[in-house]
C-alpha cells in the first residue's frame, strides 16, 4: 500500500484569531475552529484572560493573549475577527490592516460616523478585505425574501417594518447610552436599507422610552424605541425594538408595495406544533445564536471565500458583488448614519436627515 498524492492548495487553510471571546466572539471561536472547514483557529485575544484560556483549551488553541497587540504582531495570523467591545473596532480594524490582515468585524464597527469613517479609511489603504457581522442577511427567510423583493415581487416598497425583540434578561447597568439604536437597531437599519437597496434614507425620526425598567429612566436608560425613516424612492419604513421579550428572540420584517407583500423572520421554532385542549402552541428560539445559528456560520463562509479570492488575486469588491448578503463598509457606514439621525431626533424631537457624507477623522 502507497498514499495517493492529491494535489491540494500550497497556501493551507486560513489562520485566524479572534479578537473578544464574550457572547458573539466565543461563537464566532468555535466557529472558525470547527464549523467552516478551510479556517484554522490560530490565537484568541481577551483581557478576562482566564475565561479565554479555558475556551482555547476546550477548542485546542495554543495561543492566548489579554491584548489584542500581541495577536495583531501574529505573523501567522492571516485574518481577524473582531468581537470586541464596538468602542475598540475602528482601532482594531485599523491595525489589522495595517499588518496586512484580512478583517472580519462585527456590528456596529463603530460607536460613531467619524470612528467608522476613519477605521474604514485605514482598511481601504491598507487593501485588504473588510466583511461586516450582519448576519441577519444570511437567516433563510431573509435572504429568501431579499431574493423575492428584488425580482420585483414587490413592485418598488411603500411600506417596510423591521423589529427586534430580544429575551436576554436585561440588565439595565450594562446598557451603554443609546446601545438600543447603535447595536440593536443597527440590524434593522441595515436589513431596511439592504431591502430598499435601490434607495437611500433621507431622514430619520426615534421615540424611545425605558418601559422595562422605568426605574432607570432617569438614569437615561433607553429599553424600548421605534425609528420611521424616509427612503428617496418614497418607501416609509418603521424599526423598533425592545430589549426584553418574555416568549423567546423574535425578528421580523415585512416590505409591501403595489404588488404584494414579502414578510421574513417570526418563524416559530421548530415547525412542530402543540395541538391540545388550550388550543395551538409552538416553540420560540430564545438565543440569537439558536435563531441565526446557520447564519452565523455561513457569513464567516463567505469570510473565508472573500479572503481566499483576495489570495487568489481577486477585487475584494468584485467578489463581494457575487455574494449578495455579503456586508461591507458602505453596508455598516449607511446603517450607523441612520442610526446616528435617529440618536439625534431623540435629542431634538423632529426628525434628522441621515449623513451621508464620508468624514476625515483618526481612529
Ligand atoms: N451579530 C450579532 O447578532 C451580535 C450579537 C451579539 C453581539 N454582537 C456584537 O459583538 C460584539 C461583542 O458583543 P458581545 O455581546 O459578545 O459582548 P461581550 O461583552 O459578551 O464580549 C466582549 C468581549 O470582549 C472582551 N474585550 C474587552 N476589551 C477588549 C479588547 N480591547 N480587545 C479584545 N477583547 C476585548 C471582553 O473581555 C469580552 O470578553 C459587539 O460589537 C456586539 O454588537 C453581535
Amino acid at each position: 500500500m502507497s498514499y495517493t498524492h492529491l494535489e491540494v492548495d500550497a497556501r493551507g487553510p486560513l489562520r485566524v484569531a479572534v479578537l473578544g471571546v464574550g457572547w458573539m466572539g466565543r461563537f464566532h471561536a468555535a466557529s472558525v475552529a470547527q464549523r467552516v472547514p478551510g479556517l484554522v483557529l490560530e490565537a484568541i485575544a481577551d483581557p478576562d484572560e482566564a475565561s479565554a484560556a479555558a475556551l482555547a483549551r476546550r477548542l485546542g488553541v495554543a495561543k492566548v493573549a489579554a491584548d489584542a497587540d500581541t495577536v495583531l504582531a501574529d505573523p501567522d495570523v492571516d485574518a481577524v475577527v473582531i468581537a470586541s467591545p464596538p468602542r475598540f473596532h475602528p482601532a482594531q480594524m485599523s491595525q489589522a490592516a495595517a499588518a496586512g490582515k484580512a478583517v472580519f468585524c462585527e456590528k456596529p464597527a463603530a460607536l460613531t460616523l467619524s470612528g467608522l469613517d476613519a477605521g474604514i479609511a485605514n482598511v481601504e489603504a491598507a487593501g485588504v478585505p473588510l466583511q461586516i457581522g450582519f448576519n441577519r442577511r444570511y437567516g433563510a427567510g431573509f435572504a429568501r425574501g431579499y431574493r423575492l423583493v428584488r425580482e420585483g415581487a414587490v413592485g418598488t416598497p411603500h411600506l417596510m417594518r423591521s423589529l427586534t425583540r430580544d429575551p436576554a434578561p436585561l440588565d439595565p447597568a450594562t446598557i451603554k447610552p443609546h446601545a438600543i439604536f447603535i447595536e440593536t437597531l443597527i440590524h434593522d437599519f441595515d436589513i431596511l436599507n439592504w431591502f430598499n437597496s435601490d434607495a437611500v434614507a433621507i431622514d430619520a425620526h426615534a421615540v424611545a422610552a425605558a418601559l422595562v425598567r422605568p426605574d432607570w429612566a432617569p438614569a437615561g436608560l433607553l429599553d424600548t424605541a421605534v425609528v420611521t425613516i424616509r427612503y428617496d424612492n418614497g418607501a416609509l419604513a418603521t424599526a423598533e425594538a425592545s430589549l426584553q421579550t418574555s416568549y423567546g428572540y423574535d425578528v421580523r420584517l415585512e416590505v409591501f408595495g403595489p404588488d404584494g407583500m414579502v414578510t421574513a423572520g417570526g418563524a416559530p421554532e421548530p415547525d412542530a406544533r402543540h395541538y391540545g385542549s388550550h388550543g395551538v402552541s409552538a416553540g420560540t428560539h430564545q438565543l440569537n445564536v439558536e435563531l441565526f445559528h446557520d447564519a452565523y456560520v455561513a457569513e464567516l463562509t463567505d469570510f473565508r471565500d472573500l479572503v481566499l479570492a483576495w489570495r487568489a488575486g481577486i477585487d475584494p469588491a468584485r467578489f463581494a458583488r457575487q455574494r449578495p448578503a455579503m456586508a461591507g463598509a458602505a453596508d455598516v457606514r449607511a446603517a450607523l448614519a441612520v442610526a446616528e439621525a435617529a440618536i439625534a431626533s431623540l435629542q431634538c424631537g423632529t426628525a434628522v436627515a441621515v449623513d451621508h457624507s464620508v468624514r476625515q477623522a483618526t481612529a
